[in-house]
């Protein structure tokens, strides 16, 4: 479909395909066990806050059908279970290491989540399926508008999407002092949890998806142009985090 964006989003893919193709899913497999504990760190406490924040936004009704999109360690699915246990929640990631961890961390709690193994470029559910889908902290490698149109496919008409991630902030001062920011906390990170090859060969691809991903402001622009409606876009500390949410038709 063509957007606003698609000439960005080739620049994206042609930039990153390697490293999503070959070393994202490697990244990941690595992190996994500490994976939470990096983000927290790393956000100096704010990720909890952010979650809560994000959570608190969604909106369910009793026996809801919620999709989670590259569900990593399953922390929204839970949350989401916590506060209605009624839900009926799905989860998809391609990291089968993530997914484990997740899957055993639902099942301490008494949650069950049906998890996915699988590349959310295609999302292996049927038309209008879902009455809610979330996206938190995985946009930025991904190509956005498949996956977007994906999401709208998969959801039920007037069914809502959640998302949240670290976008590229707008003002240029903030923007630097981000990337400053997330540079020397990756190097110290890799060092403090003796990350593997392939995380300390992502440390630059960790910030340039960042530098060529979008402001809260495009995001919500290309929810609009591929059929998102009532779209609502919240930033935080200067468009470095943003929230959108947006509905179906
Ligand atoms: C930064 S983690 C976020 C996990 C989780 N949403 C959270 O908020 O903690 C990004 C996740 O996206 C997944 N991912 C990245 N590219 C993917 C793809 N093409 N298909 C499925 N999952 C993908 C990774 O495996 C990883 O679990």
């Amino acid at each position: 479909m063509a957007c606003t964006y698609s000439k960005k989003e080739d620049a994206r893919r042609r930039a990153f395909e390697a490293i999503w193709a070959n070393d994202i899913n490697e990244v990941f497999a690595d992190v996994a066990d500490y994976y939470d504990r990096i983000n927290l760190f790393a956000s100096l406490g704010m990720l909890d806050i952010w979650r809560d924040n994000f959570i608190s936004t969604i909106e369910t009704r009793p026996k809801d059908r919620v999709l989670d999109v590259c569900a990593g360690t399953n922390v929204v699915g839970i949350d989401l279970l916590k506060r209605q246990p009624d839900l009926d929640v799905y989860a998809i990631d391609r990291s089968v290491a993530m997914q484990e961890v997740g899957r055993e961390r639902a099942q301490r709690q008494g949650f069950n989540i049906n998890g996915v193994i699988g590349d959310v470029h295609k999302l292996p559910f049927p038309d209008n399926y879902f009455d809610v889908v979330t996206l938190q902290y995985a946009t930025r490698h991904l190509r956005v508008m498949d996956v977007f149109c994906e999401i709208n496919r998969v959801l039920k008409p007037g069914g809502h999407f959640y998302h949240c991630d670290m976008l590229r902030p707008a003002n240029k001062f903030v923007e630097q002092a981000y990337y400053l920011y997330l540079r020397s906390c990756l190097m110290f990170l890799s060092w403090a949890f003796r990350s593997g090859k392939a995380a300390v060969r992502c440390q630059g691809y960790f910030i340039d998806a960042i530098r060529m991903f979008y402001s809260t402001e495009e995001l919500s622009r290309m929810m609009s142009e591929l059929g998102y409606s009532n779209i609502v876009g919240k930033s935080v500390l200067g468009g470095a985090v943003a929230f959108h949410q947006a509905c179906k038709g």
